[in-house]
């Protein structure tokens, strides 16, 4: 039994996985997407020279710059029968991890997963609406963002002027934005999901906290967020996206104590969570491979 991996860069970070497999007797072959090849001979994908379809499964870890690659990759896995993960691939040549937020949010919503009230649109028509819809402060974000480089607290009318050129310069480079209600949280859960199965939580801190807490609503913060809502919530959203392999921020509101999901992550980091509670994630994420194989 032999598992493929990939990734859009180099494969050094996925040694780990290789090691997992070493002790769990399965093969493990990591590979970059660079190695890929066809020839329109007979058209079969190879990487580093041997067949996909040697691969009883294939797990796309990062896409980063080879999304073109990966849409290779997903449509011969998918006519050939070999299991995707995360499966949101095998859902058709526009469909990949890391989804823009724009779709991820409406993919949500539309699963009935709670999230903070958002709008979609050109930036013109987001700063005209925002403020009525929202009030101050209301959140702008880049559907493109990660790790929270483009995210912005809008606090009035004057912070919604100072940002707007340097917003309508990135527009104008091709990005879009969401603008979405403030969601007053001092931390959130990051709930890690695997093939559907909760492995855990870590607590996680927010970029307005501190904000948040001058405010001083933080009274039902003090309740934890019950332990399986979160959970429960957490599987769904991976599950609608088809993120199998997932890291899941669920937020509560300190002030009105409602739950929301904020983001559902692909092939989200786990040192932090590995170390507080000792799961071995890429052992974890083999078994789960494992099992897809036919
Ligand atoms: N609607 C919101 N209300 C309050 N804080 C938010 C909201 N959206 C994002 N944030 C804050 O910004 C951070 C980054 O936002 P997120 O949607 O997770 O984007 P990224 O993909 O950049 O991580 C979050 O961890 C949270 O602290
Ligand atoms: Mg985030």
């Amino acid at each position: 039994m032999k598992i493929l991996i990939l990734v859009g860069g180099g494969t050094k970070h996925l040694q780990p996985f290789v090691k997992a497999g070493v002790r769990l007797g399965v093969e493990v072959v990591a590979a970059s997407f660079s190695q890929l090849e066809y020839s329109s001979g007979d058209c079969v994908l190879r990487i580093s020279g041997e067949d996909l379809k040697n691969f009883v499964v294939i797990y796309i870890r990062l896409v980063g710059e080879r999304s073109e690659d990966a849409a290779i990759v997903a449509q011969y896995a998918v006519k050939n029968k070999i299991p995707l993960v995360d499966s949101i691939f095998a859902r058709g040549p526009a469909a990949h991890a890391p989804l823009k937020k724009s779709l991820e949010t409406l993919l949500l919503v539309k699963a009935g997963i709670p999230m903070p009230s958002t709008i979609f649109g050109s930036l013109a028509l987001l700063l005209n609406k925002a403020p009525q819809k929202f009030g101050y402060p209301f959140i702008i974000k880049g559907t493109y963002g990660k790790q929270g480089h483009a995210v912005w607290l809008v606090k009035d009318k004057g912070e919604l002027e100072e940002i707007k050129g340097r917003l309508e310069d990135l527009e104008k480079e091709g990005k879009r934005f969401l603008a979405q209600e403030f969601i007053k949280i001092t931390q959130r859960e990051r709930v890690f999901v695997i093939g559907g199965k909760v492995m855990g939580t870590v607590t996680l801190s927010t970029k307005w906290r501190r904000y948040v807490q001058s405010l001083d609503v933080s009274r039902p913060a003090r309740r934890p967020l019950a332990e399986q809502e979160t959970y429960r919530l957490a599987a769904s959203a991976a599950k609608a996206l088809g993120i199998d392999v997932a890291g899941v921020d669920v937020i509560r509101d300190n002030e009105t104590g409602k739950v929301y999901i904020l983001e559902v992550n692909s092939a989200p980091r786990w040192a932090k969570f590995q170390k507080e509670t000792g799961i071995g994630v890429e052992e974890e994420i083999l078994k789960y491979l494992t099992t897809l194989s036919a």
